[in-house]
């Protein structure tokens, strides 16, 4: 079996991050939400890739190579535009040839893997094996409606009032029957070719397509708050690991990562939360559920539920919460005088100001 990740697409909902990197690289717990999905397709025993990408292709290839350092191999597949997950199947169509994949949206975080649907599908091979959860409102998903043996009888993207609870989420399994599929489906309303479409297509050509209940923590980190939620999910998993320097004064409560090379001096930090490498916390309290990436410094600064992402700085600044900084952002203190605030904002930027 091969896998095909898709990290292409324009990812407007992760504003303003993905205006400079692709949003499948935005770290989650201090590793890029796409080594995170790459880590659950190796646990299925697959180790070749195609990643779809698009113009961001040189940031991922820059991050992960040919995949060697993590035991995979990785061929790079170029999306000339965002033209839906159907279309991403058939740019992948020589590297698939006529072999099983799995296909894995390359922002999406399913840390309790999907062993379980790999299974399902290797043991009764239908055309497509899709992963489905139950959530709230149906509305925003394609919509999975099933009998009695967990055969999918109807799917419905977006549906005004669906027929089932169960939405389907980033993984799909397919035989090479899913090639006619895409080639024969047409682009939705929003112009795109929908692996929806697809999958319903064989469905009404009465080919077997199966569905398989994720039960374990899911989420779609489109946007920020997600990523965020995420973070906080994947810290709740943290063991603790001390390899910087923590001077005397400093207090470290529960699971605390401190990188190689960091620097954590007069703070307390409250687990969860992992300091990457090169970091100085100086005078700061942070945590819980708090990432601080790679060269980060933070001084007399109050930080909780949050991110920093490499090379950021935040200074003089209580109360940061709920917040992603990032790649060498700077904060700091205003003139406490006239407690004036002093804003460079960048394009599609957030600022939260408490008067
Ligand atoms: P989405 O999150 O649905 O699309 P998007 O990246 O355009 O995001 P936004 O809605 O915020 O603008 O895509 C899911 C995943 O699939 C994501 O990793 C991007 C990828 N993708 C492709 O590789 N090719 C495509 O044609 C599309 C639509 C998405």
């Amino acid at each position: 079996m091969k896998a095909l990740v898709l990290a292409g697409g324009t990812g407007t909902r992760l504003r303003p991050f993905s205006h400079s990197m692709p949003k499948q690289l935005i770290p989650i717990a201090n590793k890029p939400v796409l080594e995170h999905v790459l880590s659950g397709i190796k646990d299925l025993g697959v180790t070749e890739i195609g990643l779809i990408v698009g113009d961001r292709e040189p940031d991922i290839v820059d991050a992960l190579g040919d995949g060697a350092g993590l035991g995979l191999s990785l061929t790079y597949l170029r999306q000339d535009a965002p033209r839906g997950l159907a279309h991403a199947v058939q740019v992948a169509r020589g590297f698939l040839g006529d072999d099983d994949f799995v296909m894995y949206l390359g922002d999406n975080m399913l840390p309790d893997g999907v062993v379980e649907a790999a299974e399902q599908f290797r043991t009764h091979r239908p055309a497509a094996q899709v992963v489905v959860q139950k959530v709230a409102d149906p509305r925003a998903f394609g919509v999975a409606e099933l009998d009695a043996d967990g055969r999918v009888t109807r799917l419905v993207e977006k549906p005004q009032e669906p027929r089932s609870d169960l939405a389907m989420i980033g993984v799909y399994f397919f035989t090479s029957a899913v090639h006619e599929a895409v080639d024969s489906i047409e682009p939705s309303a929003r112009g795109e070719l929908e692996i929806t479409d697809a999958v319903q297509w064989l469905v009404a050509r009465g080919s077997e397509v199966r569905a398989t209940e994720y039960t374990g923590y899911w989420k779609d980190t489109g946007r920020v708050e997600d990523v965020l939620d995420c973070n906080r999910q994947l810290l709740d998993q943290l063991v603790r690991s001390v390899d910087g320097e923590v001077d005397e004064e400093s207090v470290l409560i529960g699971p605390v990562s401190v990188a190689p090379g960091a620097r954590i001096v007069r703070s307390f930090i409250e687990g969860p939360a992992v300091i990457g490498p090169g970091s100085v916390i100086e005078d700061s309290n942070v945590g819980p559920h708090t990432s601080i990436g790679g060269d980060v410094t933070l001084s007399s600064t109050h930080i909780s539920y949050s991110i920093a992402l490499d090379g950021a700085s935040v200074s003089g600044v209580h109360a940061v919460h709920g917040s992603v900084i990032g790649r060498s952002a700077a904060v700091s203190s205003g003139d406490l005088v006239t407690r004036r605030h002093r804003l460079v904002v960048g394009d599609h930027t957030r600022i939260e100001v408490a008067a």
